[in-house]
């Protein structure tokens, strides 16, 4: 069966299937005499249905299904998984002080390649896996600078689960996703899975012009994710790109005015209907949903460079506007970062490939063109960063 599994953009019609288990009033509906035969049942049979369900997609591999690569990535979703809110935390950004040589990254034999002039770049010729803490913290301060890089030919999906989230907690506490699955046994692994068949994509099409969504990752956290790494399990032979965008070129493009205008401005990021979506479907939900007011521009604390931060996922309302002004404003930074491809870069994935972006400056849409009904898995590991930050405007030399 083909699946399309939630992610960020899961409020969104693209996400056709949640969790499809009965509900226990829908399952009575069907099997009547089921009442009956649990009257008849053990204690432990009884105990053993009273426990959480839990959902595994390789419970679900049709016969015809291409087995999965790594098959222990394919995604879990469990209901009894439950966390209480997340804590603030004091974040060291590791980017900051880090050496601007990138000795300890870009070691012999590296070939980097910009993919746009402003925006993202390609690593060839480094491990990420064998980093030492210097070159993790190039690693911070160069993505930071380029907004998303791509390193191709890494060894990440080989090893133990465990090492890959070993390697993101360099930068900062793992964020648990409150809806997402996971690979079993890895709470801090999200995953993304799509199976895209031609009927699928017609479906997924059907009250959409475009599967774009540009967003950031669950910005609504009092501290959204910094760093943050997807890497390739399996992806489709063409397609299925992840597009960037990078909100510091969005921010710079606006004239000194209306720079200076939207300085002060906060605005309300919410998870809550996030949270009320999965719950709908009969998802899982890990905790429950949360609003933050976070600074309209922010200040990225190693580069110092201003980003725009809104995202039409989780952006609700400028604070202190009313709606049709809040509206107004709003709609002008979505379309304005939507339509500047001369700030964007779009990255092909390929087996052995991780992309590292910095959330905080950038938005991204997975782009789902694909018709083929090829996998496409890719794991998550989302580091939280600072609260965000604002400096006050800096008026331009004219
Ligand atoms: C994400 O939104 O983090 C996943 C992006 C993708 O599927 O390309």
């Amino acid at each position: 069966m083909a699946t399309v599994t939630s992610t960020e953009t899961q409020n969104l019609p693209i996400s056709v299937q949640a969790d499809p288990q009965p509900t226990e009033e829908k399952a009575a509906e069907e099997k009547p005499t089921e009442e009956k035969a649990a009257e008849e049942k053990t204690a432990e049979e009884k105990a053993a249905e009273a426990k959480p369900k839990i959902r595994r997609a390789i419970d679900e591999e049709g016969d015809n299904a291409v087995p999965a690569t790594y098959p222990h990535y394919l995604p879990v979703w469990d209901h009894g998984e439950k966390y209480p809110p997340l804590e603030p935390f004091e974040h060291i950004e590791k980017g900051k002080g880090a050496d601007p040589t990138f000795k300890d990254l870009l070691t012999e034999g590296f070939k980097l390649q910009h993919l746009t002039p402003t925006t993202g770049s390609e690593v060839s010729g480094v491990q990420l896996s064998k980093l030492s803490d210097a070159g993790k913290d190039q690693l911070a301060l160069l993505v930071a600078q380029r907004k998303v890089v791509a390193f191709r030919n890494q060894d990440l999906a080989d090893l133990p689960p465990q090492e890959a989230v070993a390697l993101g907690s360099h930068f900062g506490p793992l964020h648990i996703h409150p809806t997402g699955p996971t690979a079993e046994g890895h709470p801090e692994l999200m995953i993304v899975h799509r199976t895209v068949n031609t009927s699928e994509y017609d479906l997924i099409l059907g009250n959409r012009n475009s599967t774009v969504a540009w967003h950031s990752d669950v910005t609504y956290e009092k501290q959204p994710p910094a760093t943050t790494f997807l890497y390739a399990l399996d992806v489709p032979e063409v397609g299925g790109d992840t597009a960037f965008v990078n909100q510091v070129e969005a921010y710079n493009r606006l004239s000194p005015l209306f720079k200076e205008r939207l300085h002060g401005l906060k605005a309300v990021h919410s998870g809550i209907e996030q949270v009320e979506f999965s719950k709908k479907r009969e998802g899982i939900v890990k905790r429950e949903g949360i609003t933050s007011e976070h600074p309209l521009v922010r200040t990225h604390p190693a580069t110092g460079e201003k980003a725009l931060f809104v995202n039409k996922i989780f952006t609700r309302k400028i604070v202190g506007f009313k709606d049709e002004e809040s509206e107004a404003l709003l709609n002008f930074l979505y379309d304005h970062i939507g339509r500047g491809i001369d700030y964007q870069a779009r990255v092909k994935w390929a087996p052995g490939t991780v992309v590292i972006w910095d959330n905080r400056v950038t938005s991204h849409s997975a782009i789902v063109d694909w018709t083929t009904g090829e996998r496409r898995l890719l794991a998550r590991i989302t580091p939280q960063g600072e609260a965000p930050i604002e400096t006050p405007y800096v008026a331009e030399p004219k």
